[in-house]
């Protein structure tokens, strides 16, 4: 008996030390130490054993045991730190190679012409506001000298709510609201989403942008218009650009212009783009009409104004040479990458 226990002392010696993964090292443990194992078979067969062998080699069977245990512990933390080694050396991140390179966006053709008009204005002295594009019947006409009959209603033919809830036809309600809690001088610039009963093809969309101009202070005239806008215009289309203003009507302004600048693509010769006129409207303007300035409280014998509004889609199509306004709204990516 002595030398079995003897024997399987220097056999698991030799044993453990070969072992090379824990999972071997787990088999050898349940060979040695497991419920049928060698040695909790010979502990078991003890008693057979005579009574003057048995503290003898009950001795020794224990201590057979410890020395197992702890060569297979000390196994195991050695073979543990080495396949920890190995685990981290497989999953070492290189954090020199470079980046996978982030896809930038890049803004669209109609949030470029917008913030450019925007810095323009921002740069004479006006301040960006912004208002609701579901409004009321009194912001969206009726403050703006537009009664219910009025015919002018028919060319903006309305998505309405109720009888006075509607979706915005421009961003002129913008100027009631910005008049009815300001006093003057007011000097704003009003980007925003505009929306219109009109079909969905090339020329036309239901949806579409316009920036609002306001400036009501004492003494405004229409010489500040003028220069104003041909500031604007300058500053836009390059500086050799003319201006030129034609009657026209809006409820809200009296006198109303039509505003042309020279066409950008002949210099005024006349070609496909101008129509062979020399000149292209880039938006509507006037001074604003007394009704108007008595609406939102102002005293028009005080205080004047000037409004303008410009279709922010129009100016992106010629800006970009752009075939067909439904583009902007399809954000193929293909089309919108091009633009910087
Ligand atoms: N609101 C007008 C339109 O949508 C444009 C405009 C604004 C004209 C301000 C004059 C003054 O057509």
């Amino acid at each position: 008996m002595k030398e079995t226990l003897l024997h399987i002392q220097s056999e698991a010696r030799e044993k453990v030390a070969t072992v090379q993964s824990s999972a071997e090292l787990e088999v050898l443990r349940r060979a040695y130490l497991g419920r049928s194992g060698v040695l909790p078979q010979i502990l078991r067969s003890m008693g057979k054993l005579p009574a003057e062998e048995r503290p003898v080699i009950g001795k020794l069977a224990n201590e057979t045991k410890e020395l197992i245990e702890q060569l297979l512990a000390q196994r195991a933390a050695d073979l543990g730190a080495r396949e920890q080694e190995a685990q981290l050396a497989a999953e070492r991140i290189d954090v020199t190679l470079p980046g996978r390179g982030g896809s930038i966006g890049k803004k669209h053709p109609l949030t470029l012409v917008t913030e450019e008009i925007c810095e323009i204005f921002t740069g004479l002295g006006f301040e960006v506001v912004e208002g609701p594009e579901v409004e009321t019947e009194w912001h969206n006409f009726i403050a703006l000298n537009i009664p219910p009959d009025h015919p002018a209603r028919d060319e903006q033919d309305t998505f309405y709510f109720s009888d006075d809830l509607l979706l915005r036809t421009h961003t002129s309600p913008v100027q009631i609201r910005t008049m009815e809690s300001r006093q003057p001088p007011v000097r704003i610039i009003v980007p925003g989403r505009v929306y219109r009963r009109d079909p969905f093809d090339a020329t036309h969309s239901p949806i579409f942008h316009q920036v609002e101009g306001l400036l009501v202070d004492e003494d405004t005239t229409f010489a500040d218009l003028k220069g104003t806008l041909t500031a604007f215009a300058q500053k836009m289309f390059g500086a050799g650009v003319r201006t030129r203003f034609r009657p026209s009507y809006f409820p809200f302004t009296e006198p109303s212009a039509e505003v042309d600048i020279s066409c950008i693509f002949c210099n005024g010769d006349g070609c496909g783009v101008c129509k062979q006129s020399g000149w292209i409207e880039i938006l509507g303007s006037g001074m604003v009409h007394p009704n108007v300035l008595r609406n939102v409280g102002y005293d028009p014998e005080q205080v004047q104004g000037f409004a303008f509004g410009m279709g922010i889609d129009r100016i992106a199509i010629l800006k970009y040479q752009v075939n067909d306004i439904r583009l902007f709204f399809e954000n193929d990516l293909r089309f919108v990458r091009q633009f910087e």
